[in-house]
């Protein structure tokens, strides 16, 4: 018999600071209605030299693991593409923080935002094996693209943690999965740049390709159509991203099923429309986002796209559980994305400036009011403290 394996439960977190997307469009000349709509963003993350992606992971990760449970983490899977360190795995620091057994096996995982899917897809094939074992799995990011570019509208930032298990009590997993590899020149990070160098439109055009890809391999695989989907979930490096993969496929569904589809979409764009980008992370903040918002049943079966510029992409499915809004808690994510301090543009480029210097020098960082619980105190001796 197979076990039935995937998400148990899934906790997110992203800095106390954001910029308001009318505050960048007026600063930039741009018209406002081209960030809110065009682009599909109200808000985004900014994040402070004091959060790197290990201590996002742990507030992440803190609040979905008990002492008993960490106790039986058999794996860290780390998914992420802005690490800390080019040899020793964020995954190690963060077992560290977390207090796991040393017994956990811990690594990164590296294919830009499809990293976390990599880290899932890995976790559920070795709980097929080891059904008793609990895997954690993250995405965690920073995405940055620089001051006055295009991209910079899709900046933000932040970490999922995911308890990845037998029997579990958010998402069942399918074991049918499509993917997709290709070298494309669309989005990329040489080791020598802090930020991203990008083809915007044509990184558009690739992920669209992608989609139309493993959907249609995988209805192939699987004989499935669309009329046996309840909901649709994309990375969302912007929102109107996902709403265009979106459109690409609704054709094919009857005029019901297009408006329960849109209706699922508006759902699960809601909370990445306010922290921008979290590159790793991004489709599974919208799959929090559906369950907080949607009006979703057990039993219904969701569709993922993941795609990682590069690229890689992967089209898979899920069942959704019988208790699945107990695998999260709605009111933290909501308390957390409230009390965010908005600061102005002048502010946030002054944060943006002040990334941790790269000449390794000893660094103190401020600690401020109403720090998250994990935070880099700074730097000594080339070690992050
Ligand atoms: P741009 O060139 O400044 O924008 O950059 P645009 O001119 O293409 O306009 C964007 C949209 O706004 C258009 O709509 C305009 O019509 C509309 P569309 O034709 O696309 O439907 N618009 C307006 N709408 C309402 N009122 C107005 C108005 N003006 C214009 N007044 C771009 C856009 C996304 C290219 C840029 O922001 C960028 O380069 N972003 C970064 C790259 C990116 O996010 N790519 C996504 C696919 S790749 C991916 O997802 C992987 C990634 O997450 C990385 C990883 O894997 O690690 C990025």
């Amino acid at each position: 018999m197979t076990v039935s394996v995937g998400i148990d439960k899934i906790g997110f977190y992203t800095p106390n600071d954001y910029l308001d997307m009318v505050d960048l469009a007026t600063a930039r000349g741009e018209d406002p209605n081209k960030y809110l709509i065009g682009i599909g963003q109200s808000k985004q993350a900014v994040i402070p030299p004091t959060q790197d992606v290990v201590t996002m992971a742990a507030n992440a990760a803190d609040q979905i693991l008990t002492t008993a449970t960490k106790k039986e983490i058999a794996m860290v899977l780390f998914g992420t593409e802005s690490g800390v360190d080019n040899s020793k795995a964020t995954a190690v620091y963060l077992a560290h923080l977390l207090g796991l057994p040393s017994s956990t096996r811990a690594i990164e995982l590296k294919q830009a935002c499809y990293g976390a899917t990599a880290g899932l897809q890995l976790a559920a094939d070795f709980l097929r094996v080891h059904p008793t074992a609990k895997v954690l799995v993250i995405g965690a990011d920073i995405a940055r693209y620089g001051l006055r570019t295009p991209g910079e509208v899709t900046q933000g930032g932040g970490a999922i943690a995911m308890l990845v298990t037998a029997n579990p009590q958010v998402l069942a997993l399918e074991p049918t999965s499509s993917y997709h590899t290709e070298d494309v020149m669309d989005f990329w990070r040489p080791t020598y740049r802090t930020e991203a160098l990008v083809d915007g439109r044509y990184s558009t055009t690739v992920y669209l390709d992608f989609f139309k890809t493993v959907w249609t391999d995988y209805q192939r695989q699987t004989q499935r159509t669309i009329a046996d989907f309840n909901a649709f979930v994309f990375h969302l490096p912007f929102t109107k991203m996902g709403r265009k993969g979106l459109r690409q496929i609704l054709p094919e569904a009857s005029p019901a099923q297009q408006a329960q589809l849109k209706e699922a979409f508006e759902a699960s764009q809601l909370d990445n429309r306010h922290v921008g980008n979290l590159y790793t992370g991004s489709l599974y903040l919208s799959l929090l986002s559906l369950l907080r918002h949607g009006r979703m049943q057990a039993g219904d079966r969701l569709g993922l796209f993941s795609y990682g510029s590069g690229a890689e992409g992967e089209f898979f499915s899920g069942i959704l559980q019988p208790h699945y809004q107990q695998g999260f808690d709605s009111d933290k994510l909501d308390q957390l994305l409230a009390q965010r301090r908005r600061v102005s543009v002048v502010e946030y480029e002054a944060i943006y400036q002040a990334q941790l210097s790269n000449d390794g020098r000893d660094v103190q960082l401020p600690v401020g009011e109403g720090q998250a619980k994990y935070y880099l105190a700074g730097r000594q001796h080339q070690q992050r403290q």
